[in-house]
């Protein structure tokens, strides 16, 4: 992976802008958000730093693979992002420098602000995050197979590592209401996302189809939630913090509502995992439905699982996509349209038979695919998989209770 750090301190990125300026923020999701300054969280930081002095931030952009020239041109040329872009006067790009030479040449009419330097070739390690292992040249630094940590690399070349952290944004400026969730006295923005709301505050939500990068969807029903004075239930992902709400994420009802819409959803599909990499939980990747399935102590469905079979699709040279592990919660078409910018995967058929697809049905590798990698990045399942550590398998540890099955 590219390894880059941040260039620039707060009060240095400000003596760039003036007041009159008209930004927006867009972030590569790729490279710069693994190594700490960038990403939609780190975008939405820095719009709050940045409103919060008093600046115009019109919005933000997430884009898949930032140093893909065509990638930045779709966003810009997107129908919904086009008045944007075309009313900024600043765009800040939380990118690499290589992405940020096609930024700036698809923005060649705006001011673009550099807050990143990109310093090398590394990998990202379990213990200690992203490491520089062959720094350029111009570092001066000699490569290093163990790897520079972050920090330390920071200090030798006098840069930043992590996010901007040198001022605390003032919330009050915007309205808070106060809530309970499970009995807890809670605050919260008026009109957060509930589902961020019960996160926020360490209350653990199952969910599959709600990801913090994309829009609303609510097709999995696994958040539902009891809110007082509401007759039916509710889906926190596409419900909003509201003054006095009372919320019940977990009693006998809810829980057994989320237990038969698991074991629905394994026997829709086959989720047996031994060939999956995302069967082995790691930070990086793991399957979010066999972790719910645990959490919710399920040994099998009682439901007869689909005798039927869809064909994998291997054509591409970069993804492998099984869609007898699709659990439809929209995740990766979201993530197509929304961070890659091309909108080539999408559902087809209907019912028992709905599916993803690439390019209205076709192989992934004859369709407008980019290989970005957005999809894979945001699928909850093994559905949609890397290739290349698709088929490392999943840790097998058999239960006692299991085994003596
Ligand atoms: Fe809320 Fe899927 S996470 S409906």
């Amino acid at each position: 992976m590219i390894i880059s750090l941040r260039s620039l301190s707060y009060g240095d990125l400000k003596k760039q802008l003036v007041p009159e300026d008209k930004i927006v923020i867009m972030s590569c999701n790729t490279c710069v958000k693994a190594c700490g300054i960038g990403g939609a969280a780190m975008m939405s930081k820095l719009e709050d730093m940045l409103e919060s002095d008093g600046y115009n931030v019109l919005g933000r952009d997430l884009v898949s693979i930032g140093c893909t020239v065509n990638l930045i041109e779709k966003h810009r040329s997107d129908e919904k992002k086009k008045d944007m872009y075309d009313a900024a006067t600043v765009i800040i790009p939380l990118i690499c420098q290589d992405g940020l030479e096609g930024v700036k040449y698809v923005f060649r009419d705006k001011k673009v602000l550099c807050v990143a330097k990109t310093v090398g070739i590394g990998n990202f390690t379990m213990d200690r995050g992203p490491v520089l292992t062959h720094p350029f040249e111009s570092t001066g630094m000699a490569p290093n197979d163990n790897g520079y940590a972050l920090p330390e690399v920071a200090e030798k070349l006098n840069l930043f590592s992590g996010f901007f952290n040198e001022k605390e944004v003032d919330q009050s400026r915007k309205e808070h209401v106060a809530l309970t969730i499970d009995g807890r006295n809670i605050s919260a923005l008026k009109g957060e996302n509930l589902l961020a709301v019960c996160k926020e505050n360490g209350i653990d939500l199952p969910h599959l189809c709600y990801h913090e990068d994309l829009s609303e969807y609510g097709a999995c029903r696994l958040c539902l939630v009891k809110i007082k004075g509401r007759k039916d239930f509710a889906a926190a992902c596409c419900t909003h913090a509201e003054e006095g709400m009372e919320v019940v994420t977990h009693d006998e009802e809810l829980n057994t509502c989320r237990r038969i819409l698991l074991e629905l959803l394994m026997a829709s599909g086959h989720h047996d995992c031994l060939t999956c990499s995302k069967g082995v939980p790691t930070p990086m990747a793991s399957c979010e439905l066999q972790k719910l399935i645990r959490q919710a102590d399920i040994g099998g469905s009682r439901y007869e699982e689909s005798s039927e079979t869809k064909p994998a699709d291997d054509s591409s040279p970069v993804i492998y996509y099984d869609p007898d592990k699709c659990v439809l919660c929209g995740r990766c078409v979201r993530a197509c349209g929304e961070i890659s910018g091309l909108s080539n995967l999408g559902f087809i058929n209907r019912g028992g038979r709905t599916a993803v697809a690439a390019g209205l049905n076709k192989e992934i590798n004859q369709s407008a695919c980019a290989a970005c990698m957005a999809c894979v990045n945001v699928c909850p399942t093994g559905a949609l998989n890397e290739k290349v550590v698709y088929f490392s398998g999943a840790g097998w540890t058999p239960s006692k209770k299991y085994m003596s099955l």
